[in-house]
Order: C-alpha cells, then sequence, then structure tokens
C-alpha cells in the first residue's frame, strides 16, 4: 500500500489535500494522471450502463435538495453511527469498530458513553445564518434520481422497467476516516436506480449482480481479487430486502467497492408521502398504478480507482533492476501513447516527434517527452502505465520508421511513421 500511495504522489496522482497547509486530515487532491484515471473510470462505468443500454437513462441532480428530502429518505432519523469519545486523549472512536466500548484502544483512558452522531455534513443555504436554513451536502446521489422519478416519467415516457444513472459528489461526515482515499468525507459515488415491476424485482436484481461483475472483470480486474458477499438478514439496511457487497481484497482486507440493493418500493412511497406528489407508475396496459421496486448498483468512483491502481500494481526485475509498471487496462490507462525522441539536441528528431505527437492527440490521449534519457523515459511511462512508447532516432530521419515499445511485453518494433497511428488504433480498439 505504501508504494501505491508513494507511486501517486510521485508520479501526480494523488496527493495529500491542502498540502502546503500541512494538509486537510483525509481529504486529497486528484492530480494530472489522476483526474484521468478517474474520468476513464466514469467513461467505462457510463458507456457500459447508458449508451450501451436501452433501458437506462443519465441525469445530474443538484448536490443540495430540499431537507425534507433527508426526512424522507430516513437520513435525519437513522443515518447515525454510535461514537465515544476518549476522556484522556479527547481522540474520537466509532463504536462498532472497538474491541472494549470503555477502554481507549490508544492511550487505554476511559471512554465516554456511546453517543449517536449524525453523518450528515451540515451547511447553511442562503444569506440568513439561522436554523431555518440550514441544509446538508448530500451523502447519497441517489435521492436526487428517486425525486425525479416523475419528471423523468413525464419528460421521457419510458416504460418499467427502466433505470436512472448519475454520478457525482457526495459527503458523510465519517467518524473514522482512513486508508489512503478508502473512506474519507468526500467522495464520489456511481449510482444507477433501475425501476421494476415488485414481482420481476429478484430476478432484476441478480442480473445487476451479474452485469456488475462482468464490467470489473471486462476492465481487468484479477478475478482473485473481488467477490461478492451477500448481506446476511440482520445486516440489511432498513429498506432493503437483498443486498450484495462487491469487495476487493485490498492489502488491508477485504473491504467495500459497491453495494447492490433491492430497496423495494421504500423510496417512492416515502417521497410520496413526504412530498404530498403520487409518485405511483400507470401501467396504462394493466390499467393499474402501483410503485415500482427499485434495485440499486451504488458504488464508489474514488475506492474503484483505488482498486484499480492496486490490482495494476507490477514490480518486475529487469537486468537486476526493479520495473515498476502500471498495468492498467487500456480503456483506464491515462496515457495511451507517449512519443519520445532519442536526442533531444537533434532538431530533425525533435521535430518529427512532436508533429507525431499532435497527429496522435487528434485520436488519442498521447503526449511529447524529452525531459530525461530514454531508459527514464520509458520507466516514468510504465510507472504510470503508458500503453506504448513511440521512439524518433536517428535511424528514422533515413528510414522513416518509428519503435513502438509496448509497455506489458516491451518488445519493440519499427513501423514507419505514417503507419504509427493506425496501427496504435487497432491496438487501442
Ligand atoms: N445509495 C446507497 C449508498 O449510498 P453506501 O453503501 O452507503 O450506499 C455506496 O455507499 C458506495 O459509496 C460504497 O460502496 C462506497 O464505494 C462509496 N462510499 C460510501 N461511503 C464512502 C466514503 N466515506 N468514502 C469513500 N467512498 C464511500
Amino acid at each position: 500500500m505504501e508504494k501505491v500511495v508513494s507511486l501517486c504522489k510521485r508520479r501526480g496522482f494523488i496527493f495529500p489535500g491542502s498540502d502546503i497547509y500541512g494538509g486537510l486530515a483525509n481529504s486529497w487532491d486528484y492530480g494530472p494522471y489522476g483526474v484521468e484515471l478517474k474520468n476513464n473510470i466514469k467513461k467505462a462505468w457510463w458507456k457500459q450502463n447508458v449508451y450501451m443500454r436501452n433501458d437506462m437513462l443519465g441525469m445530474d441532480a443538484a448536490i443540495l435538495m430540499h431537507s425534507k428530502t433527508w426526512e424522507a429518505s430516513g437520513h435525519v432519523e437513522n443515518f447515525f453511527d454510535l461514537k465515544s469519545d476518549c476522556k484522556n486523549c479527547n481522540k474520537r472512536f466509532k463504536v462498532a469498530d472497538l474491541k472494549d466500548t470503555k477502554k481507549c484502544p490508544e492511550c487505554g483512558g476511559e471512554l465516554t458513553q456511546p453517543k449517536q452522531f449524525n453523518l450528515m455534513l451540515r451547511t447553511n443555504y442562503g444569506a440568513v445564518d439561522d436554523p431555518a436554513s440550514v441544509i446538508y451536502l448530500r451523502p447519497e446521489t441517489a435521492q436526487g434520481m428517486f425525486v425525479n422519478f416523475q419528471n423523468i416519467l413525464d419528460s421521457r415516457h419510458p416504460k418499467l422497467p427502466f433505470g436512472l444513472a448519475q454520478i457525482g459528489k457526495s459527503f458523510r461526515n465519517e467518524i473514522t476516516p482512513g486508508n489512503f482515499t478508502f473512506r474519507t468525507r468526500e467522495f464520489e459515488q456511481m449510482e444507477i436506480e433501475y425501476f421494476c415491476r415488485p414481482e420481476e424485482s429478484d430476478k432484476v436484481y441478480e442480473e445487476w449482480v451479474q452485469a456488475r461483475q462482468s464490467w470489473y472483470l471486462d476492465l481487468g480486474m484479477k478475478p482473485e481479487n473481488i467477490r461478492f458477499r451477500k448481506h446476511a438478514k440482520d445486516e440489511l439496511a432498513h429498506y432493503a430486502k437483498a443486498c450484495t457487497d462487491v469487495e476487493y481484497n485490498f492489502p488491508w482486507g477485504w473491504s467495500e467497492l459497491e453495494g447492490i440493493a433491492n430497496r423495494t418500493d421504500f423510496d417512492l412511497k416515502q417521497h410520496s408521502q413526504f412530498s404530498g406528489q403520487d409518485l405511483r407508475y400507470f401501467d396504462a396496459v394493466k390499467n393499474e398504478r402501483f410503485f415500482p421496486y427499485i434495485i440499486e448498483p451504488s458504488g464508489g468512483v474514488d475506492r474503484c480507482l483505488l482498486a484499480f491502481l492496486v490490482d495494476a500494481y507490477h514490480e518486475e526485475l529487469v537486468k537486476d533492476d526493479t520495473r515498476v509498471v502500471l498495468k492498467l487496462n487500456k480503456d483506464l490507462a491515462p496515457n495511451k501513447v507517449a512519443v519520445l525522441p532519442l536526442l533531444k539536441n537533434r532538431t530533425e528528431i525533435v521535430e518529427i516527434a512532436k508533429n507525431l505527437a499532435q497527429d496522435l492527440k487528434k485520436d488519442m490521449v498521447a503526449v511529447y517527452d524529452d525531459t530525461a534519457n530514454i531508459g527514464k523515459l520509458y520507466r516514468r511511462q510504465d510507472e504510470v502505465g503508458t500503453l506504448f512508447c513511440v521512439t524518433i532516432d536517428v535511424q528514422s530521419l533515413e528510414d522513416k520508421q518509428a519503435t513502438v515499445r509496448s509497455r506489458d511485453t516491451m518488445e519493440q518494433v519499427r513501423i514507419n511513421i505514417d503507419n504509427v497511428k493506425q496501427y496504435l488504433v487497432d491496438k487501442l480498439k
């Protein structure tokens, strides 16, 4: 884990948040490669779950929502963790994590009685700073889709079963954040709310578990590092009929990446009751009105990114030297190709390399780099998972060919410079 964290900072994937001020505990900023990897994960998720299907629509709801939303959802009443404080060192603990609920695990001091602690972050909405202006930062993106159910029906007229997909920031005032970006107070979710007839919900739920499994595996996650764990009855959230957690084998153990839940008709019923709007679905063929059930595959972007990073991290010995490679899937790798001049003081070589990189940029993420010797440049690109390196050398001036090196095999082939783009396009398909 330390190696991944160090690579993230060294190469510009993830930095500690507010670093120059000593950091804001457990907050993280995504750097140039981090944002590319994150965007690629979100793109792959959106493609699979929106563009490739005929029964899914996208959404982007506001982070700040009417306070009644959180009363209806149950978050005001139920979104609590029990916490205890140490009377000696003042550290705060989640009671669920404690072996001994009376003794501080760090200094041995006495712990306070457990108290309920609501995990929603609060702010004030508008210019007046009074209790009536208190509003929450959403702790999940899901509610933005439930409250728009009627708008979607009225504007797009989808028939059951259909779903909504949304990616966006959520906030939780976690008592014990940690494990790098795994548990933070600000994070991004990728959520699907799939509406179906109640009697079809068990089947639809199983189909989504399968679909989500394929997504992780198709993006190259090692099968031995991912598992699907069904919740026991006493583990289920108050609204859920069934739930399966997608878990990844992180260096500290198996931990949740995503939950796939059968939320029953809880959400639409609650919002109907609290808003006074009838959110039942009308089936014109059967002439019946009812509350659809909702199947919810809900994953975290940051956790997913961390899992793909850990999964892709690879070290091998090459000529007594350790080669670090991020073996990211081609759709996830931040850079697809780097064009490198073998000699940066030969203007003809530099010109060809720069022109080639510029031309490749039209079709893929391509970079030009001449800031070190070729050995170092290769290592640098391997460490960030760049799929191919194209080198222009003295020979290229005569035979108009370039050397294309593959990240995973380190195999090198000579290709006409004019054909390099097509070669790469074919490989990236
Ligand atoms: N709408 C259902 C829901 O929000 P959840 O299990 O509380 O369910 C879904 O959250 C996913 O969001 C988790 O599986 C995880 O990937 C991500 N997530 C939740 N809390 C997080 C946190 N504090 N930091 C990072 N990711 C988090």
